[in-house]
């Protein structure tokens, strides 16, 4: 299988400037300022079928092309690097092993944008990862890839480190930039989108670590190489996904995209751990609803996980054995989302909450026979929230509606967990 992302790692410390260099890092930024045109940098992004992976999939080169380029004024690049959906730890992985190949990302995509002032918005608590960039960005900026005429090319740009408040909603890229801008983390509406009015009212990108960090490997060696590395034809390139819960081995791996399920918890997860089989999984980070032994067929690449009635989302499987109580379990991910409500529109600020209570009451026994409607009820309202934070917080209790509604009937009905002995 080969490695793009995890390339140049070491099993015990984050990888050496020097060591990142000799073994190719910076050439593809060396070839793109010696002999490509942003506009050809964009195109090989979109023939790389590149789709972004902080979540929502959307088509990175397809994005990059929605900025206008006649608007006087700069342009941004932020490269979201908050990372607090339950069960997602790739990026950090990412950055604690390596911080070069993202920075090489940004500058090539600040190439291709003509953005000269871009932005790593990290999470708070990631103190090596934001050590490693810092390190990063001065050992690249004194070997002149970044900073003024990168390379004697005309190009420049400045790159720039920035703590994130601490709360889940700064992830979401409208709040990400009202944060970014010093004022309040609440989303903001759309239209305007960031390409168009973004970060102080400028034309903005918002991308993942992870989708900026595969830029290098789609210059260096051609969109369709890269592309080739899934595993369908439908997919294009690896994905990290990270993996916790009752497995044998619960890391982050990089793997082809369009793996099955069943091939990533039995092959390089090691299958369940001693004692556990499989009862299910949240297939994306937490905000995915949950899939089951019937989806271990299913290509763990964007489309084929939709069609199955989930998301791909970050990469983030949480595996659960037969001793889980998905009543517990989604308790637990619904307790997250409510606390972390930015409390902007009322949907989600009274809604999650309300949700929270009654999975609560049938937690402690005492849930009544209609609260599997009044459920229901909330996976439908919760999609008119402002942003997409409550939608997602409902990803878990939908899946636990769709596929363990009989366990959710029996723990209202015994007034306990039907596991408990
Ligand atoms: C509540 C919420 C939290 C989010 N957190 C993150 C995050 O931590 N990292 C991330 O890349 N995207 C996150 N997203 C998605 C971003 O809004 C945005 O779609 C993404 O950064 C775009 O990058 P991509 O196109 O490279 O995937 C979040 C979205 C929502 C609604």
């Amino acid at each position: 299988m080969e490695q793009i992302l995890f390339k140049h790692n070491r099993p015990d410390r984050t990888v050496t400037f020097d060591e990142f260099c000799s073994a190719g890092g910076f050439s593809a930024l060396r070839t793109a300022l010696a002999d490509m045109s942003p506009a050809e940098v964009q195109q090989a992004t979109i023939d790389s079928g590149l789709r972004g992976r902080g979540g929502a999939g959307f088509p990175t080169g397809k994005k990059w092309s929605f900025v206008p380029r006649d608007l006087p004024g700069p342009r941004y690049l932020i490269c979201n690097c908050d990372e607090m959906e339950p069960g997602t730890y790739k990026d950090r992985v990412l950055l604690e092993k390596n911080p070069y190949l993202l920075i090489e990302g940004m500058a090539l995509a600040s190439y291709a944008l003509g953005v000269e002032h871009a932005f790593i918005f990290i999470r708070r608590g990631y103190e090596l990862a934001a050590e490693n960039l810092r390190h990063g960005i001065a050992q690249a900026q004194q070997a002149g890839l970044l900073g003024n005429s990168i390379l004697n090319s005309g190009f420049s740009l400045k790159l720039e480190l920035h703590l994130s408040a601490g709360r889940y909603i700064c992830g979401e890229e409208t709040a990400l930039m009202n944060a970014l801008e010093g004022i309040r983390a609440n989303p903001r509406a759309k239209p305007p989108f960031p390409a168009i009015k973004g970060l102080w009212g400028q034309p903005t990108v918002v991308n993942n670590v992870e989708t900026l960090a595969n830029l290098p490997a789609i210059i260096s060696n051609g969109p369709a190489w890269w592309k080739a590395q899934a595993a369908t034809s439908e997919a294009a390139g690896t994905k990290l996904f990270c993996i916790s819960g009752h497995v044998r081995v619960p890391e982050c791996f990089e793997l082809p995209l369009g793996m099955t399920l069943g091939e990533i918890i039995d092959g390089p997860c090691g299958g369940m751990r001693a004692g556990s089989t499989f009862k299910a999984c949240i297939p994306g980070g937490a905000s995915t609803p949950y899939f089951t032994q019937e989806h271990w067929p299913v290509p763990m690449d964007f489309d084929p996980v939709a069609k199955a009635g989930s998301r791909l989302g970050t990469g983030g499987i949480i595996v659960f054995d037969q001793s889980t109580c998905m009543v517990a379990a989604t308790l637990n991910l619904t307790r997250f989302y409510a606390r972390e409500s930015c409390g902007w529109c009322t949907p989600c600020r009274e809604g999650l909450p309300f949700v929270q209570h009654i999975l609560e009451r049938i937690e402690a026994g005492q849930g009544k026979t209609g609260d599997i409607d009044i459920l229901r009820e909330h996976v439908k309202l919760l999609n008119y929230a402002f942003c997409a934070l409550a939608p997602g917080a409902m990803g878990p209790v939908d899946g636990l509606l769709r596929h363990f509604e009989y366990e959710l009937q029996e723990h209202i009905r015994l007034g306990r967990c039907p596991l408990a002995a």
